[in-house]
């Protein structure tokens, strides 16, 4: 499971300078993963979320795409404010957005061919229960803000910087997805 994690997010977690911060983030993945009783097989056949029709898109795919979204939003505003006036942590940026779902495989549960979620997820949500499992790894409090504030549940709290570009990058994906099913994403030319 591991190995599973560090290859599939090796070019991400490479750029990750902080090397216990990079082994504790698959530390984290790979607990999670054995809690929901995930078989590797069926990671990629996680949908992303419950709330909406995924047309596919699983929760590796978008987490990858959440924090490359996130990275892109971090480089936009550094290579084009001549005077950042608050400092982005790309450490903490990079982990958080690996991470910020990690409680999905907690949250949602594999019922015959469907996903549901489970009596955990019901309990406590992704972003605490993936914060909770952040904080066991001990990782820093930073990244644990990224995790438990990233979605609805951070909403008026105080953020990080990297929260909010987490939180922006989350819904670049999640709110499409839900305008195509709701026929309110106009396509074509
Ligand atoms: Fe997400």
């Amino acid at each position: 499971m591991k190995n599973y994690f560090q290859t599939i997010f090796k070019d991400l977690l490479d750029k990750i300078q902080d090397k216990d911060i990079q082994e504790k983030v698959v530390l984290v993945l790979t607990e999670a993963a054995i809690q929901g009783k995930w078989d590797i097989e069926d990671i990629e056949k996680i949908p992303f979320t419950l709330l909406t029709d995924t047309k596919g898109i699983n929760l590796i795919e978008h987490t990858r795409a959440v924090t490359y979204g996130a990275l892109g939003l971090a480089d936009a505003l550094t290579n084009n404010y001549k005077n950042m006036p608050f400092e982005i942590n790309y450490d903490f940026l990079i982990a958080g957005g690996i991470l910020h779902d990690v409680g999905k495989f907690i949250e949602i549960e594999k019922d015959k061919d469907r996903h549901i979620k489970g009596r955990r997820g019901r309990m406590l949500r992704h972003p605490i229960s993936g914060a909770i499992l952040a904080a066991k790894f001990s990782l820093p409090e930073e990244i644990q803000n990224i995790i438990a504030n990233h979605a609805k549940e951070g909403e008026g709290r105080p953020q990080r910087i990297e929260t909010v570009l987490i939180h922006q990058a989350d819904f670049a994906t999640f709110n499409p997805m839900k305008m195509l099913v709701s026929n309110n994403l106009i396509l074509g030319a």
